[in-house]
């Protein structure tokens, strides 16, 4: 596999989730406020909802569902419900481009 163009880096607003889907996996692409770009899996690990519809504070996206919020640095949910993480891929960026392969997660 290689890595997808995701979208365009200024096409990003500011603590605003972007849901893309890459080789069928449904990925959250978010910029946070300090203009860092992270891409986590948008499926919920407590229900079947999108992570991209939720919240972002700082470096977490908060599940709108039930509340917990996931680390965007590491996938870990930081409160229950949600006790299993969700995956975190590597995120390059090339010019504008926003490539990200996913099958490749990011070592955290
Ligand atoms: S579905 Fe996300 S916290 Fe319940």
């Amino acid at each position: 596999m290689t890595a997808h163009r995701a979208c365009g880096a200024s096409e990003l607003e500011q603590d605003t989730p972007l849901r893309v889907e890459l080789d069928g996996v449904a990925i959250a692409i978010v910029k946070d406020s300090a203009g860092d770009i992270h891409a986590i899996g948008d499926r919920c690990t407590h229900g079947d909802v999108s992570l991209s519809e939720g919240f972002v504070e700082g470096d977490t996206l908060e599940c709108w569902a039930h509340g917990s919020r996931f680390s965007l640095i590491t996938g870990q949910p930081l409160n229950l419900p949600a006790y299993e993480p969700v995956p975190v891929y590597v995120v390059n960026i090339d010019g504008d481009d926003v490539l990200i392969d996913p099958t490749v997660l990011k070592e955290v």
